[in-house]
């Protein structure tokens, strides 16, 4: 087979790859989210479920995704096309990238107002505002931002246009360089961090709260929140790690790629609970307090640690950068799709997509203030998108993307793709082709209820 090139340019090795992903799999989802969902739904059970869809289903979507854009190296919807005209099925699956760029659009909108709010805390951090704060000041200091909409729009904007800058700049140049150094550093402030709570009275309980699995807690909306999570931090359902894969070296194995990927999201979100909970635990914060607790347990911790100001304001430059990387990976699959479909430049894509995605974000902002009275299905602008893309869209996209990869395509074909042994590959196919189908399906269907 002649070997295929994207138009959009290759990663230079199959490490700045597993780099790139990270950095779209490393993100807000892991320090904000993740120990705030986790929070609202009772700890430990919740853990536990988030883990195993990671392992049961995560990881063999990603591995589905990855193989199936490095074959084509094209955009996911083309992609799909690609690969279902290669095995002469229905071209009606490419629908899969549209939902996909859909989500992503959606998902950006929220992801960069909350984005906005880590760059105004790095002003705030850096001006030693924080400094011996108690946890009310840090609380009243959260709530004054939501009530300001001017200054989530500034940030907002920042945030935005960073984003569209880089993406115009094409993935290849700068920004791997600078993931090369700042993912670890991120890593490293994170272990800081967790040394600290670990000095902490609450430690005990805040490793309890996280790791004390009784399953009778569990709700299935906890397991729908969970499953829509693991595809949420890994990028799956969407095209993102699709779109990444268009531009993965031949030579590198697939299987290996993928685990590292996983582990290494998994490990920053556990951590990043660990370093959490333990403070709101020792300040007599709320565990459940929602979209808040990082900004307002973190600030609490860094006051009162020595040299916390310092500590501070750099670790919220990492996260920054964390939701940087992963917004940029939220862009790419529609910009690249924009430029081969309608031969758009890429700056006119980034451009055209970015004051789409910023004036949604917009009413996202808004749905904490001015705009907090309009619901739909009971819930505001921000938390519905925030729903309806990690617990319905991506989860369907990660179905579906299952089924065409274990049923649409042949065996021959992922074979030689994936690059893993026979038995591994058989372990795969019966994951994508049955369990992960299934399991989604279940939790969607008790869910309706
Ligand atoms: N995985 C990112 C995070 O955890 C968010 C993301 C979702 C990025 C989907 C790209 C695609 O923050």
């Amino acid at each position: 087979m002649q070997e295929k090139q994207s138009i959009h340019g290759t990663w230079a090795s199959r490490w700045i790859f597993i780099l790139a992903a990270t950095g779209s799999a490393v993100g807000l989802g892991n320090i904000w989210k993740f120990p705030y969902i986790t929070g609202e739904n009772g700890g430990g059970a919740f853990v536990l479920m988030y883990l195993v869809c990671i392992l049961l289903v995560g990881v063999p979507i990603m591995i589905a995704e990855v193989f199936i854009g490095r074959r084509a190296r094209k955009s996911p919807i083309n992609a799909i096309t690609d690969l279902a005209n290669e095995a002469k099925k229905s071209t009606l699956w490419s629908l899969l990238g549209l939902m996909g760029m859909l989500a992503g659009v959606m998902i950006f909108s929220f992801y960069s107002v909350v984005a906005g709010w880590v760059l105004h805390y790095i002003a705030l951090m850096g001006s030693g505002e924080f400094v011996g704060a108690s946890s009310e000041k840090a609380g009243s200091i959260f709530n004054g931002l939501l009530a300001d909409p001017k200054t989530m729009l500034l940030w907002h904007t920042v945030f935005a246009i960073m984003t569209v800058v880089v993406v115009i700049g094409g993935v290849n140049k700068g920004l791997e360089r600078a993931t090369r150094i700042l993912m670890p550093s991120l890593f490293v402030l994170l272990v800081i961090l967790l040394g600290y709570s670990a000095t902490t009275e609450g430690f005990a309980e805040g490793f309890d709260f996280m790791f004390h699995f009784d399953v009778s807690e569990l709700s299935w909306d906890a397991v729908l929140i969970a499953l829509g999570h693991s595809f949420f931090t890994l990028s799956l359902g969407m095209g993102t790690i699709m779109a990444y894969g268009a531009y993965m070296p031949k030579k590198a194995s697939i299987g290996s790629t993928v685990i590292a990927i996983a582990t290494l999201d998994t490990v920053v979100a556990l951590i990043a609970g660990l370093a959490i909970f333990p403070i709101i635990f020792a300040n007599n914060m709320d565990p459940g307090a929602g979209p808040g607790l990082m900004f307002v347990s973190l600030p609490v911790a860094f006051g009162q640690m020595p040299g916390g100001q310092v500590f501070g304001f750099m670790f919220f430059v990492l996260v920054g950068v964390a939701a940087w990387t992963s917004a940029i990976s939220l862009l790419e699959p529609t910009v690249a799709y924009l430029i081969e479909k309608f031969k758009w430049s890429r700056v006119k894509a980034s451009i055209v997509l970015g004051v789409i995605v910023w004036a949604i974000g917009i009413s996202c902002l808004l749905a904490f203030n001015e705009w907090s009275e309009f619901k739909l299905f009971g819930k505001n602008m921000f938390d519905l998108l925030d729903y309806t893309t990690a617990n319905i869209m991506l989860p369907l996209g990660g179905i579906l993307t299952a089924l065409f990869a274990g049923w649409v395509v042949s065996k021959k074909v992922s074979i030689e793709e994936i690059g893993i042994s026979e038995n591994i590959h058989k372990i795969w196919l019966f994951t994508v082709r049955f369990v992960a189908p299934i399991a989604v399906s279940i939790v969607f269907v008790l869910n309706l209820k």
